[in-house]
This record gives structure tokens, C-alpha cells and sequence, in this order.
């Protein structure tokens, strides 16, 4: 039976029916998309917390009980089982790599881990104590005036190159952006080094050195990318998804992906977090700064605290506590600032203001301390998020191209400015 919702308009009494497509597994969507020429209405939907922009295969998360799912895998059998690569190649894919396409794919994307020169020379035009998010941005931007024979790109094979081209790409401009950022001199790609390694060899490693990097760290940093790769239509998704509609190519896209990942509300809380505990310091601290947090009228927040969707435990916060608990003697944790964290999340999860709130520790409020004890500076964290979460921007864009129902991003708005005024 096809199943319809009435909407009825008690000003004029007229009724209007709208089909509900059925997701499966998550919450069904009402189908809006004829509600202005039936109606001559607009649905009014600020941060679009009640509305579906597209349909999807590649990611889902169930907020209310704490579940995300990469093309229908748990995970966390991802992140205890498999590679951030056996993820990229899921998400390109569809499906997990065998022994034989896991080991193509990374040779691949060793080999396409180098920049072009110019790209590279870029990085001198930076000034000193530039973010680095500012200059990976803008090197993903420049990405497209080197390789512009992906800017009107058509068939799966060219999305697939150009996808496995961005996403080898990206760690090597990170480091180029940390490197510069410190003024140190940058480091080639090392073709004999995992992909993950070698990001910790590039922004560590001086030139010709044979840096030697623990397993411990790459497992870590590895999981970090993998519990980053995709998350639906977070905001920076859904910026690279709204500029895609336009026909931009995918650098472009990507580029401003990036910039929305920067704000401290997005990518840029696992810094925040990491200011934040420090500025509290001390365990007697704490409650002073609960305090703050539950205040109406001060606009201090708990950094890592809250999330749009997940109105439970944050699958990936939890992934990360328990590999910070497994590793933190053999990584170099900071103690008191993980004890003050545990604090925190203790007096949350009893306290009356963050459990009517739903307000559960996110993916930020634990990836900082092993950043942290993984020696990458605060102003590289977001970037390491960057990395993690390329492999999603770039398959989302691809399913985009894919989507017959696609259209222009173009929401409209409810106006309430003055009219008739007089000159
Ligand atoms: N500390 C204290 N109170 C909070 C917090 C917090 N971290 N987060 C939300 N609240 C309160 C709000 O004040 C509001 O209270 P009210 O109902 O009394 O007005 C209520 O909880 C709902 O908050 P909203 O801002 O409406 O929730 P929204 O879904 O729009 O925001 C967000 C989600 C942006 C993540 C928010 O929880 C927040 O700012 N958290 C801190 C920043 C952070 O950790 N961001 C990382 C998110 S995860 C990621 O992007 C990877």
C-alpha cells in the first residue's frame, strides 16, 4: 500500500496528501518536494534538523541508539578488523578488498601520493604561522589548476582515479601544511611506507632520515582515520554535496568541504576540547567550569559534549576511551588531562541538565588526547580530520553525480524584511 501523510491547512480547510518513502532501517522521510507547487508553502527547517537532502547508501547513523554503520558494517568491526584503506576501498567499492585488491589499491595510492612541484612551490607563498587548515584548503583548491582533467570528468573509471588521486594526495599536503607551518623543510611521500605511516613519517622525519615509527602510533592514528571517514550529511558533507550540485568540480568541492570542517561547532572542536581541559587544569576545577557550561546566560560549552544526531553515546567517542585506556602506557597520555576528561564525562552522565539534553561525549571529546600523545601539534588536529573524512567527501560527491533526483542546492527562505519603502 502506498503510504501518505495529509497535511491540512486550517485557514482554508484544504487537505493536501504527501507519499512517505520508506528508509529500511532509519526514519521515513515525507516527500516535500512538490509542497511549494501544492501548497504554495515553504517548509521552514533552520539547520535542516527534520530534513533528508538526499538519498544514500554510503553511510548510517541511528543517534538514538548510538549505531553508525559504513555501507552496512558495524563500526566497530571496521575499526578492530580493518585498515583506514579497506574502508576507502569499501566505501569506492562497495565492498571489502581481498587480499589482492587491498595490496593493489595501496601501491596505487602510494604511487599517487606525490604532488606536482608547483603544487609544492605554493607553500612558499604562505606566510609564516599560516593554519595549516588555510593552506590545505587552498592546495586542494590548487589541486584542480594541476590536474584540471578531472574539472568535466563522466564516467565511474574517471570518478574512481580522481577519487584515489584525492585521497592519496591529501596526507602529503597536510604534512606540506604542517611542515610550513613550522617553518621546517617538507618531506617527500616514502614509497615504502603504509599510507598512514607514512603521514606520521612525513611531518615528523627530517630530510634523509630513517625514521623509525611504532606500530603502536600507526594502529592509532590509523583508527583515528577510520572512525573520520564519513558521517552522512554533516555539515562539510553537505557543503560539498551543495557545491557539487552547482557542476563545480570536485577540488572545489572538497576545498570548501574543508573550510566548514574548520569552525569549532564542526572539525575544529578536537582542538577546542583539548584548550578547554587544559584551561581547567585541575580536578577541583571542574565543577566551576559545569557550571559555565549550564548556565543559560553564558555561552560557554563543554567542548566535545552534544551532537545534531546522536542523542545517545557517540559510537566512535566510545571506540576512542577504549583505545586510549588500552594504549595509553605504551602512547605517551597526558594523565591529568585524561583523568580531568574522565571527570568530566562522569559528572555529565549523572548530571540532570546534560541527561535531559541528551548530551553524550562526541567523537572530539577523546581523539585530542591521542593527537596529543601521537606528538601532532593542537593546529593540526582538525586536518587530521581532513584526511580521515576525505574518503567520505569524495564518495559522497560521486553518489551526487550518480543521483537522478539531484537539483541545485537552493533552499528558499521565509522572508521578514520591511516592503514598500520609499526612496
Ligand atoms: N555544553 C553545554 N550545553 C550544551 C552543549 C555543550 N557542549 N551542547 C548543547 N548544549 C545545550 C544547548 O545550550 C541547548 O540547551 P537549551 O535547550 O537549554 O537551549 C541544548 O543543549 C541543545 O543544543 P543545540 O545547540 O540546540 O544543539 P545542536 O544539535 O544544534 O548542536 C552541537 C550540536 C553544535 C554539536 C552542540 O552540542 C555543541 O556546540 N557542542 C560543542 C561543540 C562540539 O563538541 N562540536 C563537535 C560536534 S561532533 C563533530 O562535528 C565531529
Amino acid at each position: 500500500m502506498k503510504k501518505t501523510v495529509t497535511l491540512t491547512n486550517n485557514i482554508n480547510n484544504l487537505s493536501y496528501d504527501f507519499k512517505i518513502l520508506s528508509s529500511g532501517i532509519g526514519p521515513d522521510a515525507i516527500d516535500f518536494q512538490k509542497l511549494y507547487a501544492q501548497t504554495g508553502m515553504f517548509a521552514y527547517d533552520p539547520g535542516f534538523t527534520s530534513t533528508a537532502s538526499c538519498k544514500s547508501k554510503i553511510t548510517f547513523i541511528d543517534g538514538e541508539k548510538g549505531k553508525l554503520l559504513y555501507r552496512g558494517y558495524k563500526i566497530d568491526d571496521l575499526a578492530q578488523k580493518k585498515s583506514y584503506l579497506d574502508v576507502c576501498f569499501l566505501f569506492l567499492e562497495g565492498v571489502l578488498p581481498t587480499d589482492e585488491q587491498r595490496e593493489e589499491f595501496d601501491i596505487e595510492l602510494r604511487r599517487r601520493s606525490f604532488v606536482h612541484e608547483g603544487i609544492k612551490n605554493l607553500f612558499d607563498a604562505f606566510p609564516d604561522k599560516a593554519h595549516p587548515m588555510a593552506m590545505i584548503s587552498s592546495a586542494v583548491s590548487a589541486l584542480s589548476t594541476f590536474y584540471f582533467e578531472h574539472l568535466n570528468i563522466n564516467s565511474e573509471a574517471e570518478y574512481k582515479t580522481m577519487a584515489k588521486r584525492i585521497i592519496a594526495k591529501i596526507p602529503t599536503l597536510a604534512a606540506f601544511s604542517h611542515r610550513r607551518s613550522f617553518g621546517l623543510p617538507l618531506i617527500y611521500p616514502d614509497l615504502n611506507r603504509s599510507y598512514t605511516e607514512n603521514f606520521l613519517y612525513m611531518i615528523r622525519a627530517y630530510p634523509s632520515q630513517n625514521l623509525y615509527i611504532p606500530d603502536v602510533e600507526v594502529k592509532a592514528l590509523d583508527t583515528i582515520f577510520t572512525l573520520h571517514a564519513d558521517h552522512e550529511q554533516n555539515a562539510s558533507t553537505s557543503i560539498v554535496r551543495g557545491v557539487a550540485s552547482t557542476g563545480a568540480h570536485p577540488y572545489a568541492a572538497i576545498s570548501a568541504g574543508i573550510d566548514a570542517l574548520w569552525g569549532r561547532a564542526h572539525g575544529g572542536a578536537n582542538e577546542a576540547v583539548m584548550t578547554q581541559l587544559e584551561l581547567i587544569g585541575t580536578i577541583d576545577n571542574i565543577d566551576k567550569f559545569i557550571k559555565r557550561a549550564k548556565d543559560p546566560g553564558d555561552n560557554f560549552r563543554l567542548m566535545g559534549f552534544g551532537h545534531r544526531v546522536y542523542k545517545n553515546f557517540d559510537p566512535r567517542a566510545v571506540i576512542l576511551k577504549n583505545l586510549l585506556n588500552e594504549l595509553k602506557d605504551e602512547l605517551d597520555v597526558d594523565d591529568n588531562l585524561l583523568n580531568i576528561a574522565q571527570k568530566i564525562e562522569d559528572i555529565a552522565l549523572t548530571d540532570d541538565y546534560f541527561i535531559s539534553r541528551k548530551l553524550y561525549p562526541n567523537i572530539d571529546f577523546y581523539s585530542g588526547l591521542i593527537l596529543t600523545a601521537l606528538k601532532i601539534p593542537r593546529s593540526m588536529f582538525t586536518i587530521i580530520f581532513v584526511i580521515g573524512r576525505s574518503i567520505g567527501w569524495i564518495t559522497q560527491w560521486i553518489e551526487l553525480k550518480h543521483d537522478k533526483d539531484m537539483k541545485i542546492a537552493r533552499p528558499r527562505q521565509l522572508y521578514i524584511g520591511d516592503t514598500d519603502k520609499q526612496i
